[in-house]
């Protein structure tokens, strides 16, 4: 099937009982065992079933596979938030005293998980120089167990080369862990260039109206682990923590998401509840639709700041002129995303002046809301980082990024008009 009629069906068989054509939501915790049998052999997992909603729930099932189809990828673990899915994904195949290479130009949030929380946890993050391929490989040793990249950086909107991360990390017999939560499925599917696992922020564009946080961990099903066993121990040697199940020999290709469901969902907690997967099921039905119409959106404001006298700046890797273009049309058919940052004329105080006189377009930190969004960075979601890491990031004082929404084009263009006079 294509992506939007995944998005509308995929992962959902009709339930029996009611016929309902909705997906239920199934408000329990635990489900009912035939028997004593019944029971350990489901905790055997002898026999597929559910029996705890911290482990697997029928709701927020029907998302991981239909996410999962989405992005072709093997399988899915939802979680309660996008941060949740990032930390869970690293800890799968770290250990204490080993590293990853990730990309400088990262949410704030993930940069201080990898430069404050992770290393306090015996797991280092180096950090490149910059996001390119020689960049990263420069990094990685004997001690690197992934490379990390968003796909589309948040803000700085650069596009990561994700064929060329993949062939280096692969090269070293480590998998590519790609951030995918600006560029969604519909405009980038990383598994199909080589990333070995995505991760979503789902309170995103997947979810599209800011009404619930939620995360995703998509593996492709394609990583050796078994024959990488030297580096990740964890998939194909006894785990203590369950009886001793061996991953790999008991899931095969599917040994990620079980072994991330099983060790950290189960011990660590970090559950997305059903109501949450039932309102992000709701968002995803609409998110083709809705990518489109934001990417449209997108382009004609990143015009009319290009345009303007008033504007100093605008990045935006749907420009020929831009560092990204040529990644752009590759990996986006030059459909570049509706995130954008600029720069106004007057540096900080008039960002300032321009973000208090925005009417319509809302001052918050989120993105990829059905209504358009602005945020200062340097303030806000990156304050925690230096001067110097805000830069590698992508952010100066004076940035205003802007997730541009689906409302009528003249109606965004009209705020901006007015809040950039009203600015001056
Ligand atoms: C690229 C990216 N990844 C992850 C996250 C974290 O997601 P959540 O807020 O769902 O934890 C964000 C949040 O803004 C993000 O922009």
């Amino acid at each position: 099937m294509k992506r939007e009629t995944i998005a509308i069906h995929s992962g959902y068989d009709v339930d029996p009982t009611t016929k309902s054509a909705a997906v239920p939501i199934y408000q329990t915790v635990a489900y009912e065992f035939d028997s004593a049998d019944h029971g350990a052999a489901l905790f055997n997992l002898e026999t597929e079933g559910y029996r705890y909603s911290r482990i697997s729930n029928p709701t927020t099932a029907v998302l991981e596979r239909r996410v999962a189809a989405l992005e072709g990828g093997l399988e899915a673990l939802c979680v309660a938030s996008g941060q949740a899915a990032i930390n869970y994904a690293v800890l799968n195949v770290t250990e204490l005293g080993v590293n990853i290479v990730s990309v400088p130009q990262l949410y704030g949030t993930t940069h201080t998980l990898f430069a404050h929380v992770l290393p306090r946890q015996g797991v280092t993050v180096k950090l490149a120089e910059s996001d390119h391929p020689e960049a990263i490989e420069k990094l990685i040793d004997e001690k690197t167990r992934a490379v990390f990249c968003e796909s589309v950086g948040n803000p700085a909107g650069n596009i990561c080369d994700i064929e060329s991360l993949a062939r280096i990390a692969h090269a070293h017999g480590v998998p590519l862990i790609v951030d995918n939560t600006v560029a969604t499925p519909i405009l980038l599917r990383p598994i199909e260039y080589g990333a070995d696992v995505v991760v979503h922020s789902l309170t995103k564009f997947m979810g599209g109206h800011g009404t619930t946080l939620g995360g995703v961990i998509v593996d492709s099903g394609r990583f050796p682990w078994k024959q990488h066993a030297g580096k990740f121990p964890m998939f194909s040697q006894p785990d203590p923590s369950y009886h001793g199940l061996v991953y790999t020999e008991h899931f095969k290709e599917a040994a990620y998401i079980a072994r991330c469901r099983s060790v950290y969902q189960r011990t660590t907690g970090a559950v997305l509840a059903p109501l949450s997967a039932f309102l992000l099921l709701q968002g995803i039905e609409t998110v083709a639709l809705r990518v489109e119409r934001h990417v449209e959106n997108g382009r004609k404001v990143a015009e009319f700041l290009r345009d303007d006298p008033r504007v100093a700046w605008v990045n935006y890797a749907g420009f020929p002129d831009s560092p990204y273009h040529a990644l752009s049309q590759k990996y986006f058919d030059d459909r570049a995303c509706s995130l954008m940052t600029f720069g106004i004329k007057g540096g900080f105080e008039a960002a300032k002046n321009f973000y208090d006189a925005l009417k319509l377009i809302k001052r918050l930190v989120n993105l990829g809301d059905a209504k358009s969004l602005s945020c200062h960075p340097a303030s806000t979601t990156h304050r925690q980082m230096s001067a110097e890491e805000q830069i590698k990031a992508g952010v100066s004082p004076e940035t205003v990024r802007l997730s541009i929404g689906i409302e009528h084009i003249d109606d965004i263009i009209a705020d901006l008009d007015q809040a950039l006079e009203r600015c001056r």
